[in-house]
């Protein structure tokens, strides 16, 4: 019989490897960005910051839109760190965005959040950070399409996997299996090479990482050996 690990692979969908272009040289952002995904990654994840909901600044939807019109075509992942959601969300629709996630605690109300991101023709997305319960997902379950697990505190990369996250994880995949819905599960912070088949085991199937990819010599080398320790999972 398979051990835990494996049967919760089982059930993923193809993995997707997102990358946080938070580590990315921002003086040359599409180029860099270009070279990524032609090193193998599937998703442009794109951090946006306040300096308000998190102590740090970084990019809005003019940055996105840019990469659009630089020629970007791939699945850009916003990921909003910043109160309130609400007001940016048809700028980031308008800019290309492809998923827009936000935090529970920054909304004030989740369902019209949700609605506002659907309405305008996105993919909306739950984001729990390290010390928030899965409390409220099951009321929004059945209306996402991504539950995204921080696994380190938001604000900057290159920080360290919080391991607590594994438990959390191995329960929010059992909650969107027994949903039935096609639902990632997305990680996020302090995912490199090492750690990336533990967290696969545990249930994610989409993998943000920004500082391990963009901070390696050859993106390409790090991005096949990220797939292959999710492989090794399902061995
Ligand atoms: C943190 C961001 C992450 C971050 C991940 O607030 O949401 O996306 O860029 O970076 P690494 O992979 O360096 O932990
Ligand atoms: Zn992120």
């Amino acid at each position: 019989m398979k051990d835990a690990p494996n049967r919760y692979y089982k059930t993923m969908t193809e993995p997707i490897i997102a990358a946080s272009i938070l580590s990315a040289d921002f003086a040359r952002l599409g180029e860099d960005v270009d070279s990524v995904l032609k090193a193998g990654s599937d998703w442009v994840h794109f951090d946006v910051m306040d300096n308000h909901f998190v102590p740090n600044l970084t990019f809005g939807p003019m940055v996105c839109a840019a990469l659009r019109a630089y020629g970007v075509s791939a699945t850009i992942d916003v990921h909003l760190m910043i109160d309130p959601v609400d007001r940016i969300v048809p700028a980031f629709a308008k800019a290309g965005a492809t998923y827009i996630t936000f935090h529970p605690e920054a909304s004030d109300d989740i369902q019209t959040t949700i609605n506002l991101i659907q309405g305008n023709g996105c993919r909306a997305g739950l984001v729990f950070n390290p010390e928030t319960p899965l409390d409220c997902l099951g009321t929004y379950l059945d209306q996402i399409q991504m539950v995204l697990l921080m696994s380190v505190h938001p604000g900057f990369g290159g920080q360290s996997f919080i391991p607590e996250t594994l438990t959390k994880l191995r329960k929010a995949r059992e909650m969107i299996d027994t949903s039935g819905k096609d639902i990632r599960l997305e990680i996020d912070g302090g995912v490199g090479v090492e750690n990336i088949g533990e967290i696969a085991a545990a249930g994610a199937d989409t993998f943000v990482s920004g500082s391990v990819i963009f901070g390696s010599k050859d993106y390409s080398k790090t991005i096949a050996r990220m797939r292959a320790e999710i492989a090794k999972v399902n061995c």
